[in-house]
């Protein structure tokens, strides 16, 4: 128990691999802080749409990222609060994640966005997902994985779930949004998505959430059993 409590897991890999759904769970299991990311460059993005900012002021939007008050509320799911707001709907819109992927190329969005992201990782006991969370934001988290699915999984988890949130959505164009995004992710200069080095990878193609979830919790244990031989 002593070993979960300070334990960081990080999880990376592209757009609509059930990052967040496998976060969230593994974070209520373990009873772990759940650090999501990519709610964070939704709301520079939602605050730069607001202001009518184009996705190329990488002055505005870093501007926004260093001044914005962002925290998260536990529950299930947790909330996000922006400046005071409750933006947990809000941030979902598709067009804001796509805003997001673009305002997230901006080397001082990303200064600002990891500063805070790391300074809630040293309080340990956290579970964070993101592309660049394995790479940049927690390379030193004693577990780190690589979650990942074909394209045509990924659209659709994508399509299920807007679908499911009343979001109005179609599939050919998500499948297209998401290559788009995945592209713009692993070209961008500053921290390109990509496989660190002692990542332990999942391709959930044909895996349920329930497997997924035990496949990190299991790497999850062997940690902490590793960790208390040492001790
Ligand atoms: O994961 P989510 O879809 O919420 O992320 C929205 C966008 O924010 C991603 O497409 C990605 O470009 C960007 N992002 C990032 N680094 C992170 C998390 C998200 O660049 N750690």
């Amino acid at each position: 128990v002593c070993a979960l409590s300070n334990l960081v897991i990080a999880i990376d890999g592209p757009a609509g691999a059930g990052k967040t759904t496998i976060a969230r769970r593994v974070a209520t299991d373990l009873g772990l802080q759940f650090l999501d990311t990519g709610a964070m460059y939704r709301c520079v993005a939602l605050l730069a749409t607001r202001r009518g900012f184009t996705p190329e002021n990488a002055e505005g939007a870093a501007h926004l990222a260093a001044t914005a008050e962002i925290s998260f509320q536990p529950g299930d799911p947790q909330k996000v609060i922006l400046n005071g707001e409750d933006v947990t709907q809000a941030i979902r819109d598709p067009n804001i994640g796509d805003f997001a992927s673009a305002v997230s190329v901006h080397s001082a969005v990303r200064r600002h966005l990891v500063a805070q992201q790391q300074r809630i990782v040293q309080q340990g006991g956290v579970i964070l997902e993101g592309r660049d969370t394995t790479t940049v934001v927690a390379p030193k988290a004693p577990v780190k994985v690589f979650l990942t699915a074909g394209i045509d999984v990924r659209a659709a988890r994508r399509h299920r779930e807007l679908i499911g949130k009343q979001i109005d959505a179609d599939l050919e164009s998500l499948k297209s949004m998401i290559g788009e995004r995945d592209h713009r992710d692993s070209t961008r200069q500053d921290s390109p998505l990509r496989v660190a080095d002692d990542a332990h990878v999942i391709d959930s193609d044909g895996m349920s959430i329930e497997q997924v979830v035990d496949a990190v919790e299991r790497l999850a244990r062997e940690y902490e059993a590793s960790a208390s031989v040492q001790s």
